[in-house]
């Protein structure tokens, strides 16, 4: 059997992130959400200085070394822009902030320890909605995980001779709360007939994809990016 592995997976309380966490159960997993329940850092990615806190709060539970990182952690939240100025804005910062400048700054300490160490792997859940675009309440969700795809290349194309691998993937609706909550805000079970597949994804699909891209996927297809979406989006 291929070695355990040190891993950092962001968002694991609950959602695709719990299935992410089961779907690599035989590895070193260090888990995290907002208030770190049952032994995953605590991390609230609307201040910078807590993601940060817990890249080595991880490093020091995984003994001072990690092999793959998982920025799957993100938040779905209503911006119209008919609210005032200061609340739009505010809005749009808080969805980049955790959605996106978490997922970088995560990355960029990634692939300074990776570089240390020989190479690791990163894979970002990102969405549909990078590619698809999102309601007219959720522009700032679609330009965070539009910047998601962005960075995954970025690193991808940078630090491949470094042995250092990115990949993305990008669910469609996906059978979590939130996705119940925005088929709920969107008609219910019309949207249904969008997706060829007659389904939405299962937590459990997008995690296996997560888990082949962090552990068996070839290094040549660094840079890739798997839609996991029924059809619903094909591009
Ligand atoms: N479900 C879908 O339909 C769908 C579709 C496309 C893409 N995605 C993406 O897939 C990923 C997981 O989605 P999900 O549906 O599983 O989400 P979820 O069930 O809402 O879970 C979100 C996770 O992110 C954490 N989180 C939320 N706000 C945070 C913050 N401010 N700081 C740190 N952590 C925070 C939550 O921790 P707490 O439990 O502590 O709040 C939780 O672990 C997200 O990046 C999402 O954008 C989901």
């Amino acid at each position: 059997m291929a070695e355990s592995l040190n891993i950092l997976v962001t968002g694991t309380s609950r959602g695709i992130g719990a299935s992410i966490r089961a779907a690599l159960a035989r590895h070193n997993i260090v888990g995290h959400s907002t208030r770190g329940r049952d032994g995953e850092v605590a991390a609230d990615f609307s201040d910078i200085a807590q993601v940060t806190a817990l890249w080595w709060e991880a490093m020091g539970r995984l003994g001072g070394h990690i092999d793959v990182l998982i920025n799957n952690a993100g938040m779905f939240e209503e911006t119209p822009i008919e609210q005032g100025d200061d609340g739009w804005l505010a809005g749009w910062e808080k969805t980049m902030q955790v959605n996106l400048t978490a997922s970088a700054a995560l990355s960029r300490l990634a692939v300074l320890h990776f570089r240390e160490k020989g190479g690791g792997r990163i894979v970002n859940v990102a969405s549909r909605a990078a590619y698809r675009g999102d309601s007219p309440r959720h522009w700032h969700y679609a330009a965070s995980k539009a910047g998601m795809i962005g960075m995954t290349k970025t690193i991808a194309r940078g630090y491949a001779a470094e042995n250092i691998l990115a990949f993305a993937v990008c669910p469609g609706f996906t059978m979590t709360g939130m996705a119940e909550d925005y088929l709920d805000s969107r008609g219910g079970a019309k949207l249904l007939a969008d997706i060829p597949l007659g389904r939405v994804a299962s937590a459990e699909e997008v995690a296996e994809t997560v888990r082949w891209l962090a552990i068996d996927a070839p290094p040549s297809a660094t840079g890739a990016v798997i839609d996991v979406n029924g059809a619903s989006f094909v591009r």
